[in-house]
């Protein structure tokens, strides 16, 4: 019972470090919370023009879900507290302790979590989010669209149910976090990243 509240609570003290914040001050660029859309995630920081901070970004903010769960899997825990682990990594990405709780999107976490899962289901997610994102250009809309798709995909590749339904309340919080993308996407004024 220690260890499992141990684990939980250092998932989430992993999952509250945002690399948007880090990867942007160690480049020298302005905090993300205070431009573009405000989130500190590769997005936002991609907005910045600095091609190669978004994708540390990116890749910080994945692998932080990836690892938290895959070191819960190589310890030996059940599916439901490889799920716990998997939300609490998650939560502290959306409410991070060290940011007063005021926290990112969730989409690079997800898709790092998704993928410890299954390497099938983060690789159909993201084939989901980079089609969506070729037609309409929406980093959002593809967050969006691949994230609604994730429980679907669990639901066929994998045969816990415990991962089916943590890849449902992952997309739920995920789409939460999106209103103000979504009501502009509605309203037609989302910043997308234009035709090629
Ligand atoms: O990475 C989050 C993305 O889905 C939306 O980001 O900055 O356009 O609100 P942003």
């Amino acid at each position: 019972m220690m260890i499992d509240s141990a684990f939980i609570l250092a998932a989430y003290l992993l999952g509250s470090i945002s690399f948007g914040i880090v990867i942007s001050k160690l480049f020298g660029l302005p905090d993300p919370r205070t431009v573009g859309s405000g989130n500190p995630g590769a997005t936002n920081v991609l907005r910045s023009g600095k091609k190669l901070a978004a994708l540390l970004t990116l890749l910080g903010d994945a692998a932080k879900g990836w690892l938290a769960v895959f070191i819960a899997q190589r310890w030996g825990f059940d599916a439901d507290m490889i799920c716990l682990v998997a939300l609490a990594v998650f939560i502290g990405h959306l409410y991070p302790v060290y940011y007063g709780f005021k926290g990112g999107k969730g989409v690079a976490t997800a898709l790092g979590v998704l993928l410890a899962f299954s390497g099938w289901l983060g690789l159909a997610v993201l084939l989901t989010w980079a089609l969506v994102f070729a037609i309409w250009r929406y980093s959002s809309l593809a967050a969006l669209v691949a994230a609604s798709m994730a429980p679907l995909y669990a639901w066929y590749l994998l045969p816990s149910e415990s991962y089916v339904w943590t890849a449902l309340v992952l997309a739920l919080l995920l789409i939460w976090r999106h209103r103000s993308n979504i009501s502009k996407l509605l309203a037609g004024t989302e910043a997308g990243f234009g035709k090629k």
